[in-house]
Order: C-alpha cells, then sequence, then structure tokens
C-alpha cells in the first residue's frame, strides 16, 4: 500500500511517502475509516467487517487524479501529423461541434468515464465543449457513477468556427448557471473554463474573471504557453501584456484553483507569479510530446525556492493514453530531457496527492488516511509477461514502482473503487 502525507518535492520523500508491504484499508459509508500496517489494522477491524484481499503483488493507492482533460476529444484522438494550432483547426474543432447533441455528448461521457475507471482514475478537471449540454451528459454520468469531478463549458468567442463560439455575455449567464445546478452538487464541482487567450477575447476574458470573482469556490482552468507558435501569437494578441500568464492575471484569472494546462514555456517571473498566487500547472507529458509541443520541466516549476503546485494530465485527445502510468513513464523521459530524473515515489504523487493538491482537494481524495474520500486504485504489480519477469529482478520497492511506470498500462488495473465501492474490476484472462 503507498500513499503521501505531504508534498516530496518540497520536503523530500523520506518525510512524505508511506508504504506499508502489507496493509489493510477500512472503509465505511464512502470513506476510509482505518489504514496502515496489516497486523496493526486487524486488531481494530469493525466486527462484521466485509474483507477483500488482493493478496501479494497488489498495490493499492488512492485513485488517480487527471488534471487535465477534454472528454469530446476522445473520438479524435491519434490524428496524425499536426502541432497545436493546426491540430485545434483540423481535428479538434471539427469533432466538438458534434457535442450539440446532447445524446452523443452522453454516449461519449458514458465511454470516457469507463475508460477512466478501467486506468484507476477517480477524480479529472475535464473541459466539456461551447455547448451546455456537453457537461450536463458528463455531470449526469459521473453523479450516477459518484465520482468527485470538476468540468466546465469552455468558453470561446473568437478564433474558432462560428458553431463553436459564444459571446462574452451568453458564456457567462450559460456557466452561471451551469453552477448554480452542478458545483457542490454530490462530489461534483464546477470548473469556469475559458478555453485559452487565442480563443476568448479580453471582453470574454473579463466576463470569466468576474464570473470568478462571484463564484471564488469553483476551480478555474485554461491553456497556457503550450507551444511557441502560440506563444508568439499570444504576444501579438495581448501586445500591452507583460507575458502569457499577465493576460490571465490582468483578467481575474490567476488564484487559488487555478488550473493551467502544460506551462512549458512559462518564464521565471510567471513561474513565481504562480508560486504567490496559488494558481497550478497540469503536466501533460503524451500531449506534450504528441503534439512536438516541448518537454516540461518540471524540476524548475517545483524548485522548493518557489515551488509551484503541479499535477498531471492526461490532456486525451492531444495526449495518447488513459493510462496514469504510461503518463507517467512519459513525464520521466520529459524530465530526462531537461537532465533530470523524475524519482518514481515523486511521479506517484504527482498522479494522487500532487493533483489533489493542484485542484485544492487534498483534503477530501488523493491520499490514504482516516476521513479521506475512500476512492482507490488497486494496481496487479504482474500484469503481463514482461513485467512479471522484470519485477523478479527488481531490488526494492522503487525499483518496483518504476518498473510499473515504464512497463504498465491499463492492464495494470485490478480494481477501482469510488466512494467505498467497487466500481471497475479487470476481467479474468484467459489463461496462457
Ligand atoms: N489549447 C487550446 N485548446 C486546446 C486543446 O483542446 N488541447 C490542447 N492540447 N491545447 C489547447
Ligand atoms: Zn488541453
Amino acid at each position: 500500500m503507498l500513499t503521501f502525507t505531504g508534498d516530496p518535492f518540497h520536503d523530500g520523500l523520506d518525510k512524505t511517502m508511506v508504504h506499508w508491504p502489507d496493509g489493510i484499508v477500512v472503509l465505511a459509508d464512502g470513506r476510509v475509516t482505518h489504514v496502515g500496517p496489516a497486523e496493526e489494522i486487524a486488531k481494530v477491524l469493525p466486527a462484521g467487517s466485509e474483507i477483500v484481499d488482493y493478496g501479494r503483488d497488489t498495490l493499492i493507492s488512492a485513485g488517480f487524479v487527471d488534471t487535465h482533460v477534454h472528454f469530446p476529444q476522445m473520438p479524435m484522438i491519434a490524428s496524425y501529423g499536426s502541432q497545436l494550432l493546426d491540430w485545434l483547426n483540423k481535428y479538434t474543432f471539427p469533432a466538438e461541434l458534434k457535442f450539440a447533441d446532447k445524446e452523443y455528448a452522453r454516449r461519449v461521457a458514458r465511454v470516457f468515464l469507463h475508460e477512466n475507471l478501467r486506468n484507476g482514475i477517480t477524480t479529472s478537471c475535464v473541459y466539456c465543449t461551447v455547448h451546455p449540454q456537453s457537461v450536463e451528459a458528463l455531470f449526469e454520468e459521473a453523479e450516477t457513477l459518484g465520482l468527485r469531478l470538476a468540468a466546465g463549458k469552455v468558453l470561446m468567442d473568437r478564433n474558432a468556427p462560428e458553431a463553436l463560439r459564444d459571446t462574452p455575455q451568453q458564456g457567462y449567464d450559460q456557466s452561471h448557471q451551469l453552477i448554480a445546478t452542478w458545483h457542490g452538487r454530490g462530489r461534483l464541482l464546477y470548473a469556469i473554463t475559458p478555453r485559452y487567450a487565442g480563443s476568448s477575447s479580453p471582453e470574454q476574458l473579463d466576463a470569466a474573471g468576474a464570473l470568478w470573482k462571484t463564484h471564488p469556490e469553483c476551480l478555474m482552468q485554461t491553456h497556457i504557453a503550450e507551444s511557441p507558435q502560440e506563444v508568439a501569437w499570444m504576444k501579438e494578441l495581448f501586445p500591452q501584456r507583460k507575458n502569457y500568464l499577465d493576460i490571465y492575471d490582468h483578467h481575474g484569472l490567476c488564484g487559488p484553483r487555478a488550473v493551467f494546462g502544460h506551462g512549458i514555456w512559462l518564464g521565471e517571473s510567471e513561474l513565481a507569479r504562480l508560486h504567490v498566487c496559488g494558481g497550478a500547472i497540469a503536466h501533460c507529458p503524451t500531449s506534450n510530446f504528441f503534439l512536438g509541443s516541448g518537454a516540461f520541466n518540471i524540476g524548475g516549476a517545483t524548485d522548493p525556492k518557489r515551488p509551484v503546485r503541479v499535477g498531471l494530465g492526461t490532456d486525451i485527445g492531444a495526449g495518447t493514453s488513459f493510462s496514469i502510468l504510461a503518463t507517467l513513464g512519459e513525464a520521466y523521459k520529459s524530465a530526462q530531457l531537461n537532465r533530470q530524473a523524475l524519482s518514481p515515489g515523486h511521479a506517484y504523487y504527482l498522479a494522487t496527492r500532487g493533483g489533489a493538491r493542484a485542484m485544492y482537494l487534498e483534503d477530501k481524495v488523493g491520499s490514504l488516511a482516516p476521513g479521506m474520500e475512500a476512492d482507490l486504485a488497486v494496481l496487479d504489480m504482474r500484469s503481463t509477461p514482461l513485467i512479471d519477469f522484470r519485477m523478479g529482478e527488481a531490488r526494492d520497492f522503487a525499483e518496483q514502482l518504476f518498473i510499473q511506470m515504464t512497463l504498465a498500462d491499463d492492464r495494470a488495473v485490478q480494481a477501482t473503487y469510488v466512494a467505498g465501492k467497487c466500481v471497475y474490476k479487470r476481467p479474468p484472462r484467459p489463461s496462457p
């Protein structure tokens, strides 16, 4: 069993990572009531507890947190040959047009959420489309599953096809209405979602800032400094702003519960400002490599001198995998290209408590402790013949974790629990 009591980027793994080779986690009424070494917890196990024993070679952790993902882009994942701005026009916008149809949106939302559960993802921060019905469809399906999930309607009033554009007023009103219906309903949260400064006019960014000011308990999500071409274009669109972050800052979109996607090309002053304002970066390595955007420097962002909150994002459909393990493998390579090593402990932190902290949910999800919401991922540490073979050579737990993030994927997810209930169980595999 693996969990974190704090931030290893800031305080080191010794002080923050907890590993029980033989552990028990007790769940009741949707929460964790006890967790710790088996010999200790066995003594205080409430009478009549139903026991599930996952045996050896299993890792139980808090459910994974995906801090940046576009559910409407699932139907166009793996689209060939473009970089960011071209990719948006050629593939993304045509795919998003279909979400005017709520039943289509619902069908995609169902497959999307099932895919999350198959990958041990129990919390995510989701972009919908400009259509309010796309948000309704996702929230309705997430509510049925009891997920802790944040999502929002994309605000976009320029540089997109007419049918995908709203206006500052319409975007404000529709978001406001969705907040009234959904924010804080069960475990659901609303994220105010101006897509990025390229597709929102200054007037729309103002409206988004005003809306967030009246609902500061909501999250706010957008994209920032993803590709050099995009950064250069923002300089042209907003010549009066100091840098990319300053565009959002100027419109009141910089603060706690802000989640900025990518942030590869942020400068030192922007990172320093994020540290002060409490905004987070969603690190989306598979997407950054797929679109050729760049290699995010995680060591730079989390520098203990002015640490910025960082979570992990799949960024489907520019991202290429729902697997958080596969995404961590790419995060490792992203660090390598910056001449750094991302330790497996730090990586699993990003995928769990780090993501929860980026979303200001670390008191609810992302770790195993009494009182936390009972969302769990149960991993089979020997999920393929190669992994099984390699695990036989592993010398310690850190190596075992590293093997998973380098070689494993959805096949490793044995079970997923949401609010104490098993909502996904890997089907039995055919015998070899
Ligand atoms: N920037 C603006 N919109 C998007 C999007 O949908 N995906 C990615 N990766 N970057 C964006
Ligand atoms: Zn994105």
